[in-house]
């Protein structure tokens, strides 16, 4: 097949971002709450998250810098108390998992702006979505920068505490049940995708 080669130094950074995330898709969405040091909420989804160990079970997130360079709230939170949640948010959750994305002051909890509840956790502060039927609490091991300036990576590795799973959701394992959870992934430009049944497949490993 027919190939071009791409250099970010030649697109620049808000082209290198456009083309990065509609290569890399779909992601996972963490749908991460903390708290400021003055104890107010914050809610925002992240799609450069994944998993990344199980012993301790491991995750990792990236806040990029905003485009004018400054740290998002999440960062700021993250740092300031080593505390955060990661939620999931199935197709049900999209929209306002969305709505929560917008650059709300800090100070402004994204929970009352959208109307979602905020539901104390167990081991950390910042609270979880009492609506979203997965929470992870998660303490911080590390942030890594790597890069300046706009759209800058700064990778929040955290070690999960505790899993809350739904219990519709849960089958013998414990595993969450795939065919039910209708999870939904981050694409290129403002596309989705969602999990639905027919859209799988099983292959065993070999
Ligand atoms: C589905 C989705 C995924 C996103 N993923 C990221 C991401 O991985 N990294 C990032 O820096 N911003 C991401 N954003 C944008 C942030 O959510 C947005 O900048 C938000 O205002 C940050 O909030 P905060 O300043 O309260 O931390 C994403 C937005 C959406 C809707």
């Amino acid at each position: 097949m027919a190939m071009e080669t791409l250099l970010p130094e030649e697109l620049g950074v808000r082209a290198t971002y456009a083309l990065m995330i509609s290569c890399i898709a779909p992601r996972p969405i963490a749908w991460v709450s903390t708290l400021s040091p003055e104890g107010v909420p914050n809610l925002a989804p992240f799609s450069y998250f994944n998993a990344g160990g199980a012993n301790p079970p491991s995750i990792v997130f990236s806040p990029t810098n905003f485009r004018d360079g400054r740290p998002k709230d999440t960062l700021r939170n993250v740092e300031a108390t080593g505390e955060f949640v990661v939620n999931i948010a199935p197709y049900e959750l999209a929209q306002r998992m969305n709505e929560t994305s917008a650059d709300f002051e800090y100070g402004i909890s994204e929970f009352e702006q959208v109307g979602l509840t905020p539901l104390p956790s167990r081991f950390v502060k910042p609270y979880r979505v009492a609506e979203s039927p997965i929470q992870m609490e998660c303490r911080l091991f590390q942030v890594v920068r790597h890069g300046t300036g706009a759209l800058a990576a700064n990778y929040v590795i955290g070690e999960v505490l505790c899993f809350h799973v739904a219990t519709h959701l849960l089958k013998e394992g414990p595993i969450v049940d795939n065919r039910i959870a209708d999870f939904i992934g981050r694409m290129g430009e403002s596309w989705y995708c969602r999990a639905t049944p027919e859209s799988m497949f099983w292959l065993p490993r070999p």
